[in-house]
């Protein structure tokens, strides 16, 4: 998909379900491959990042089959990856080439790991620095860019204090320490996505947990499991914030991850005035999920700061696209880390938004968005990213006259059927 042409919308409303959730897809894949036995996960996400890392497990050896959103992954334990001769291809994914990296260090031989142009610029030295410390060697361009060539090495556990809250690094650690001898313990400066440890936990791990410390025994084996993974909240979040925006709108979306490490974004929306109502709870695997309805109204904005900006880091830019929708704007601080996603995340979001007509301020580590602001229509540029590209599609849905989104396939990164769903439920 080229180009896509975003027209207004009167409203977004029914019933629908978005894909399996990519992180947790990500991690079962991973867990299930170094298991003991044959684990099947149902709802597996089709987002491209995750066939990723599917890709990467068979070409380490792993048999594996897909048949929709089932996958059937034959685990071969804990040392049983064989070395790939090319290259490990992560694309756009830094879960894929993160978490793997972690599993990688600890093998019996040299792995090459490579990505796309964007995760060629995204920063590595965050977990080339723990592994090493744990016995691996690791050689990267110019010392932090991929690619990265991981020379395996019988790894000892580490107490690790993270200096950036990211559950990437976490799980890099956490997945090395699986698999080296002794204790890991990593420490977060802020509660991250906890879907590595809920796994970990149910692919038969010892794993304890107080406040921000992990603390995991090494050479534990992993029992294959029969999964399924709810939906993924990141992406739902696009569709829910379409609905907000559009006056008369009522939408309800089955199934959705509502995992409290990922929920801050639902806590800011209902604290800035939308209805958001949740039903049907049930807990699978450790993971809380459920149905999400929503309808539109008006939103008051506010300033999103400290810890829990981390918490929403995926969710910041559709947050930042509904600023003109509310009533005083949305101010994001503290979020360094958007700098260094698939995109220039700030940047892409000032340069988009200020095309449609919003007054924006941009920071080092965040921006603001005035509110009561009367868009246009645009042409957009998501720099590649799919969550930009989302974020332009949600303010564009209100603006006056259409707007053309640039290679606006990026989408699949994460969210495949994206613009389907959103055209299923809209009514101009
Ligand atoms: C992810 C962690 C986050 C998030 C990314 C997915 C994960 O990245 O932005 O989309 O699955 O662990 P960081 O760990 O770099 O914050």
């Amino acid at each position: 998909m080229a180009r896509r042409i975003v027209r207004p919308v009167q409203t977004v409303s029914g019933v629908a379900a978005v894909p399996g959730d990519k992180s947790i897809s990500h991690r079962y894949a991973l867990l299930a491959a170094l298991a003991d036995g044959t684990s099947q996960i149902r709802n597996f996400s089709p987002a491209e990042d995750c066939r990723r890392t599917l890709a990467c497990l068979r070409q380490l050896g792993v048999r594996l089959v897909q048949r929709d959103a089932t996958v059937d992954i034959v685990g071969v334990g804990p040392g049983g990856l064989r070395r790939c001769w090319r290259r490990l291809q992560a694309g756009n994914s830094g879960t894929t080439a993160r978490l793997l990296a972690g599993v990688l260090a600890a093998q019996s031989f040299v792995s090459v790991v490579d990505g796309d142009r964007s995760l060629r610029r995204r920063p590595m030295r965050r977990i080339i620095e723990p592994l090493e410390r744990m016995g691996a060697h690791i050689t990267a361009r110019e010392g932090d860019f991929l690619p990265l060539e991981i020379t395996g090495a019988p790894l000892r556990g580490i107490d690790y204090e993270l200096p950036v809250p990211s559950a990437q690094v976490k799980s890099a650690v956490l997945l090395a320490g699986l698999l080296a001898e002794g204790f890991t313990t990593v420490t977060e400066p802020v509660c991250t996505r906890d879907h590595t440890e809920l796994a970990l936990a149910e692919f038969g791990a010892q794993i304890e947990r107080s406040e921000r410390t992990i603390r995991l025994a090494g050479r534990q084996r992993l029992q294959a499991r029969q999964l399924s993974v709810p939906g993924d909240l990141s992406s739902a979040i696009f569709l829910l914030a379409a609905a907000l925006v559009r006056p008369g709108s009522a939408l309800t979306l089955y199934s959705v991850g509502l995992n409290p490490t990922r929920t801050a974004v639902l806590d800011v929306l209902t604290s800035m005035g939308a209805p958001i109502r949740i039903s049907g709870l049930v807990v699978h695997h450790g993971e809380l999920a459920g149905d999400i309805s929503i309808e539109s109204a008006g939103l008051s904005g506010g300033k999103l700061t400290g810890p829990r900006v981390a918490q929403m880091i995926d969710e910041l830019p559709v947050l930042a696209a509904l600023g003109p929708y509310t009533e005083h704007g949305i101010e994001i601080r503290d979020a360094h880390e958007l700098r260094v996603k698939e995109s220039d995340r700030i940047a892409a979001l000032v340069e988009n938004l200020r095309r449609m007509g919003a007054r924006v301020e941009e920071f080092p580590e965040g921006l603001r968005v005035d509110g009561r602001t009367r868009l246009r229509g645009a042409e957009l540029d998501p720099a590649g990213d799919h969550r930009i590209a989302m974020a332009c599609a949600v303010a564009a849905l209100g603006a006056e006259g259409e707007s053309c989104i640039r290679d606006a396939g990026c989408v699949a990164v994460s969210f495949p059927n994206f613009f389907e769903l959103l055209d299923q439920l809209t009514r101009h």
